[in-house]
């Protein structure tokens, strides 16, 4: 590697899934100016986040990440993200009351505006375009000025970030969040459905729970994690002239943090070892995810390993495994087994959603809702069977009543994909999706606790 780390090193080297960016010098302005902003979160609280992932890493708590694919400029308004963080914290306490557990709740909010394609044009009929790469880039309308990729999107997306995160802070904090809201959170056509149902009886008995420990003494007053909750963010750091850009020194300990974000992820098509992206997270304190897709070879996840967590610190690395439900079961056991080989502290998370991305027979991009839970399904099997820990799940999920994955208690069907199919990218769940998911989990975790895995000898 050329040289001592710092945040700019990543551009001597080999990069993948970048625009051409057309105006280099307007590029440099914006970088320039986005140096100067103040960080969208702090290092200390990086660190806390690392801190909790420690703890699922080992095995007492679990990991629910999720949100939106892409963020949108045109979509963007409070009742939106209001609604995705009020599925989140319903997901979150069906998982904490179902399985018993503390849940660590990271949002892909407040930064995630930046795709990789598996193409850089797109064709329709004669004119060829660049690809759209995400609101931070360029824009979704096929014409040759919106895909255009212009740097001032850069700044939009740094504003409309800390916006989101005002928002989501004074939601975590400010009232909205304490348990005694927890059947509030049951609104609109989530409440109307069986999953709703489900909700309502489950937050009854928390009501009396918690009427009961305000008798012994524990309310909001003497207990903060009645009244508030913590809540990170997360996206994926592919736009590195952004993510160095809000790179700052702390104060505290003399590190470089990432301040665009609480925890980044590196894309399955961008996580090269020697490559550009690597280098750049390797350098942050920051907890770093790694999606690992089904050509993810053993070898290459331990080098990974090697340069991410040289000094193996539990929390500073997620697997976010997003294999496809078929591969799988084939797939993620080489993997868990090697990290276990070797001795590595990596906290395993699923993504069903990217290995299960199909095309509808009317042309929508989709996933089917039972094959997301095959692969959830699959993911709990294999860490019981080598005796390690599932720990969290990573979901690309809205509050809004889209139309975009097909089944659940619903059974949306291809006809009603066209109702309210409104994804900037892939298809994500719905509220009431999201929800029957989180209740199967809880399920699969409670199964999980009431008999523990006999740790399974060794294959190869
Ligand atoms: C994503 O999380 O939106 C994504 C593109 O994932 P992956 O890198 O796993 O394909
Ligand atoms: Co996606």
């Amino acid at each position: 590697m050329p040289g001592t780390w710092n945040p700019g090193r990543w551009r001597g080297l080999p990069i993948k899934q970048q625009p051409a960016w057309p105006d280099k010098a307007a590029l440099a302005g914006v970088e320039e100016r986005l140096s100067r902003t103040p960080p969208l979160v702090f290092a200390g609280e990086a660190r806390r986040l690392r801190e909790r992932l420690a703890r699922v890493c080992q095995g007492h708590s679990f990991l629910l990440q999720g949100g939106d694919c892409a963020e949108s400029f045109a979509e963007f308004h409070p009742d939106t993200v209001r609604d995705t963080f009020r599925v989140l914290l319903q997901m979150a306490v069906v998982l904490t009351y179902g399985a018993k557990m503390p849940v660590v709740k990271v949002g892909r909010l407040a930064g995630q505006f930046a795709k990789p394609r598996s193409s850089d044009t797109e064709t329709v009929g004669e004119t060829t375009l660049p690809a759209y790469r995400g609101d931070m880039i360029n824009g979704m309308a096929f014409d040759g000025t919106s895909r255009r990729p212009a740097p001032k999107r850069l700044l939009q997306a740094y504003g409309q970030s800390a916006s989101t995160l005002n928002l989501l802070r004074a939601l975590a904090h400010g009232g909205y969040a304490g348990l005694h809201a927890v059947h509030r959170w049951n609104l609109g056509f989530v409440a109307e459905s069986t999953q709703g149902a489900r909700y309502r009886a489950m937050a009854d008995q928390i009501g009396e729970t918690l009427d009961f420990m305000a008798a012994c003494g524990l309310t909001e007053e003497t207990s903060p994690q009645i009244r508030e909750t913590e809540f990170y963010t997360s996206h994926e750091a592919l736009i590195l002239e952004y993510e160095q850009a809000l790179t700052r020194i702390d104060s505290t300990t003399g590190e470089w943090y990432d301040c665009s974000a609480h925890m980044l992820w590196i894309g399955d098509r961008t996580r090269q070892p020697d490559g550009a992206h690597v280098d750049f997270l390797s350098g942050v304190g920051n907890p770093v995810g790694i999606k690992a897709g089904p050509s993810l070879d053993p070898d290459e996840l331990l080098a990974l390993i090697d340069r991410l967590n040289p000094q193996d610190e539990p929390g500073r690395i997620t697997v976010i495994a997003r294999m496809g439900h078929e591969a799988a079961e084939a797939k993620l056991p080489p993997l868990v087994r090697a990290v276990k080989r070797e001795g590595r502290q990596v906290l395993w998370s699923c993504d069903p959603m990217h290995g299960n991305t199909i095309k509808s027979s009317n042309g929508y991009k989709t996933r089917v809702f039972d094959q997301v839970l095959a692969e959830v399904r699959a993911f709990f099997a294999v860490h019981r069977a080598e005796g390690t820990y599932p720990g969290g799940v990573h979901f690309e999920m809205t509050g809004q009543d889209v139309t975009e994955c097909l089944g659940g208690a619903q059974a949306i069907t291809e006809e009603d994909l066209s109702d309210r199919y409104h994804t900037h990218c892939d298809p994500r769940l719905n509220a009431s999706q999201a929800l029957e998911l989180a209740f199967l989990i809880a399920e699969h975790i409670r199964e999980e606790r009431a008999t523990p895995a006999q740790p399974r000898a060794l294959h190869g």
